[in-house]
């Protein structure tokens, strides 16, 4: 079978964990040379080693995407090595969240910072080197939560609901130019890094109640559906939420 992501670079925050990993794990073996980008030094350089070691081409690039000098640089030290930037997978984030009366204002300034801000700062400066070449993928990490109402959610939920808009937003300014902008929306997916408490059996029961597939989604789920929309299989796809969520959002 022929790859599906031959010769692309790709950019992937939040790579060296959950669904950012396993999208750098499946873009490499797709053929893609993956840039790992991540706060984690350690997970991030581990990612890029394992795709090494298995045969494909990656590197890490340690960034925190809240600052807007790092992405940056992160945009142009990926051209610099590679000459091009074919796709920009917006995926890092971090959460901070509790029902909005009960939320301090840091904590909702801390949410919009590293789930939205970050993501207009990604698509920047890809943008910018994609418009260049006319050509380009944006991936933008959404969530179910911009999408309908889950309890205590309130920041996560206003933060994606900006990621959903601002996809849309790129994808109709930049669709003449050759580049697409889509949006993943994850439902419930067990995470490695995020400030919820996974054993929370609570949580965990609230989270399953609302998806008729009856079990969690995996970050090889995720990716799945990423590599779609960073294929050249979805040429003519862009402004869609493409939900992964085991139904949750047709119930
Ligand atoms: N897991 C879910 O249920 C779920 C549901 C909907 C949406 N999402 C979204 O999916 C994306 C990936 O989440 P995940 O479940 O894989 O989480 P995760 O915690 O497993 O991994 C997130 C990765 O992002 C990195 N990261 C966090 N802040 C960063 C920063 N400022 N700069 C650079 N890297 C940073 C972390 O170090 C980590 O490697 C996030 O945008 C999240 O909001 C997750």
């Amino acid at each position: 079978m022929s790859l599906r992501l031959p010769g692309k670079v790709a950019v992937i925050t939040g790579g060296a964990a959950g669904q950012g990993r396993a999208a750098a794990l499946l873009f490499a073996r797709e053929g893609a040379t993956v840039v790992v980008a991540d706060v984690d030094e350690k997970g991030g350089q581990a990612v890029a080693d394992d795709i090494k070691a298995a045969g494909g081409s990656a590197s890490f690039v340690g960034t925190d995407v809240t600052d807007e000098d790092q992405v940056a640089a992160l945009v142009e030290t990926t051209v610099d090595a590679h000459g091009r930037l074919d796709v920009m997978y917006n995926n890092a984030g971090l959460v901070r969240m509790a029902p909005i009366a009960d939320l301090s204002t840091e904590d909702w300034e801390f949410t919009i910072s590293s789930e939205l801000t970050q993501v207009y700062y990604g698509c920047k400066y890809a943008l910018r080197q994609m418009r260049r070449q006319e050509t380009g993928s944006v991936i933008n990490t959404a969530s179910t939560s911009g999408l309908v109402g889950i309890p205590g959610h309130g920041p996560h939920a206003a933060s994606k609901a900006g990621v959903i808009g601002l996809t849309r937003s790129i994808a109709v300014d930049y669709g003449p130019h050759g580049i697409r902008c889509n949006a993943i929306a994850p439902g419930f997916v067990p995470f490695t890094k995020q400030t919820v408490d996974l054993s929370n059996p609570q949580f965990i029961d609230m989270m399953l109640a609302l998806q008729p597939l009856k079990r969690s989604g995996t970050p090889e789920d995720v990716a799945a559906a990423a590599l779609f929309l960073a294929s050249d299989e979805s040429s003519w796809i862009t402004g869609h939420v493409l939900t992964v969520d085991g139904g949750q959002t047709a119930m």
